[in-house]
């Protein structure tokens, strides 16, 4: 049985080399119409995105018209203190985010997790992840962040040397960036025993098939390749399992939204319990359903408290009114299903069907539900109860009766950064991206080389203005070096576009800005050093074999 998420595989567009930059005055989805530039190792191809490709996401609008995922914009004012990469639309899109924001907002258990594979150098890149995950820990989240050690030798065939020395690098960066491992969780995918068993169930309820039209897996997959999905399945899900069910947050470029919608969908094909309303004893469609509800409001009003309202009479109820939106086919279904319970009182319910699971678990729910109840064959009619505090308690008998009870994880999309050299930042041209391991001076002078966009001449520019949208050294401040301070990141904005800054200038506070963070950052990697003993994670693991790369 498969969730509201099922994953899809529409085609998306893959190359296009246009760009754009997180400028504050652009609204979201212009400035993700035009952005591309994937640093990274994510990617498309022609059928669907590929978390393994290595083009870009050539058409942010896509992921909204055909991916369904959401703008974040329309949630920002939800959010507890969002964090400046949310208020600039750099984190664009999302799925399901509201719970999350909610529960921090209520001071409710909510999770954050992400991984890293361990392919390379940590770069600034990455950073926003980091920074993501560090931000929902203060804002009171329990946090999580792994190292995709598996998955880098089976699907990139990394050695476990190689490997062992990023996953070091990574959690360097990461404690250096603020990360709280005292009150978060770190770990190997390799090294997790619980989220192994995790993915041993989750592969049980997962086929083949569906990671062919997800992936493009085919026969020539390596089988680790593929225990290292069901892995990423277990690890999103696992907050849920080492601290109960709880909203939690995904944050990933968009390259991983197909894992995040099936790791979505998995979490409701685990339930043991699904639970609709239902306002008579035949089942009914949402829209079916939307009709009872208005007949039974509709008849109960006339009614004394102590008279039951009847199927027949809402049948006629539905029959006479003249409603130009009702002359669907589910008035008429309503209706024929109506008329046939007959004398059957019509009466709001939630209804809890037993998918699957042990009887125990549909034992136990029927003793912990409250109040008026029906049993029928598979499912169970409660009367007073709502479907929130219903939901709540399918999960806690889910857990009960060894079961996980999750909840949908949600994910939050950012936008990849462009390349100082103007294409895609790509961990294979060193000139493209910053290292949060380069030299400091090789970081500034990264920057003042880097392309611009800014006009021909001085004078031009102080006519016309800069184009801010289009210069990958203004998306180095509003992503990173203007840091928490909008006001300079809007400073550096305003002053481009209206003509006042020059790019020479301009660069050079970039690079003295990078060159201090880069100074200030590995200093503080440094001193995490000595953290990395605290940890629970063998750095020097004693694996063989190459992997695989298919
Ligand atoms: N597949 C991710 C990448 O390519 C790494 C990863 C593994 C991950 N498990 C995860 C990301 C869980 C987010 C959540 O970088
Ligand atoms: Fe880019 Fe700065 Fe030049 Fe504007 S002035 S185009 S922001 S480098």
């Amino acid at each position: 049985m498969t969730g509201d998420d099922t994953p899809s595989t529409e085609p998306t567009d893959t190359d296009g080399s246009s760009r754009g930059s997180g400028g504050f005055s652009r609204d979201t989805e212009t400035a993700a119409r035009d952005a591309a530039g994937v640093l990274a190792d994510g990617g498309t191809d022609a059928t669907a995105i590929d978390p393994w490709g290595s083009s870009t996401i050539a058409d942010y609008r896509k992921l909204f018209e055909e991916f369904g995922i959401e703008q974040f914009e329309t949630l920002l004012g939800d959010v507890p203190n969002p964090h400046y990469l949310m208020r600039r639309g750099v984190i664009f899109g999302h799925r399901d985010y509201g719970p999350v924001a909610s529960a921090l907002a209520n001071d409710e258990p909510a999770a954050v997790l992400s991984g890293f594979m361990p392919t390379g150098d940590p770069h600034i890149g990455h950073k926003l992840v980091f920074d993501e995950i560090i931000w929902h820990q203060q804002q009171g989240a329990n946090a999580y962040a792994l190292i995709a050690d598996l998955e880098a030798h089976a699907a990139r065939g990394l050695s476990w040397d190689e490997i062992d020395d990023h996953a070091e690098s990574y959690l360097l960066s990461l404690l250096a960036l603020g990360f709280d491992h005292e009150d978060g969780t770190l770990y190997r995918q390799s090294q997790n025993r619980a989220v192994q068993n995790l993915a041993f169930e989750l592969g049980s309820n997962a086929r083949f098939s569906e990671f062919a039209s997800i992936y493009g897996f085919d026969g020539e997959t390596n089988v680790s390749h593929m225990q290292s999905v069901v892995t990423q399945m277990a690890d999103i899900l696992y907050p849920q399992v080492a601290d109960g069910p709880q909203p939690t947050v995904i944050p990933v470029g968009p390259d991983q939204d197909p894992h995040v919608r099936l790791a979505r969908d998995l979490a409701v094909r685990m339930r043991f319990f699904k639970i609709t309303e239902a306002y008579a004893s035949f089942e009914a469609n949402a829209a079916e359903r939307d009709l009872l509800a208005a007949a039974y409001d509709a008849l109960a009003a006339a009614l004394d408290a102590d008279e039951t309202v009847r199927c027949e009479d809402a049948a006629d109820w539905l029959e006479k009114r003249d409603v130009a939106a009702d002359r669907t086919a589910a008035r008429e279904s309503a209706i024929d299903k109506l008329a046939e319970a007959g004398m059957e009182p019509l009466r709001p319910r939630v209804r809890f069907f037993h998918r699957h699971g042990p009887d125990a678990a549909f034992e136990a729910m029927i003793e912990a539900i409250e109040g008026d109840k029906r049993v029928y064959e598979g499912h169970i009619d409660a009367f007073e109860m709502d479907l929130a505090d219903a939901e709540t308690l399918a999960r806690e008998i889910e857990v009960d009766t060894g079961g996980y009870g999750f909840i949908q994880p949600s994910s939050i999309y950012h936008r990849f950064m462009t390349g100082l050299t103007g294409g895609k930042m790509s961990s294979s041209i060193p000139a493209s991206h910053i290292s949060l391991l380069d030299d400091p001076e090789d970081g500034y002078e990264k920057v003042k080389s880097a392309t611009t966009g800014g006009r021909e001449t001085a004078a031009l520019q102080r006519e016309l203005g800069g184009e801010a949208d289009d210069c990958p050294v203004y998306e180095l401040y509003a992503y990173l070096l203007a840091n928490d301070d909008d006001g300079l990141a809007a400073e550096v904005y305003e002053e481009c576009v209206g003509g006042e800054r020059l790019c020479g200038g301009c660069k050079e506070q970039a690079a003295e800005l990078m060159r201090t963070f880069l100074e200030d950052h590995q200093e503080k990697r440094e001193e995490a050093k000595e953290l990395l003993d605290d940890l629970d994670i063998d750095l020097d693991s004693d694996r063989r074999g190459s992997g695989g790369t298919h």
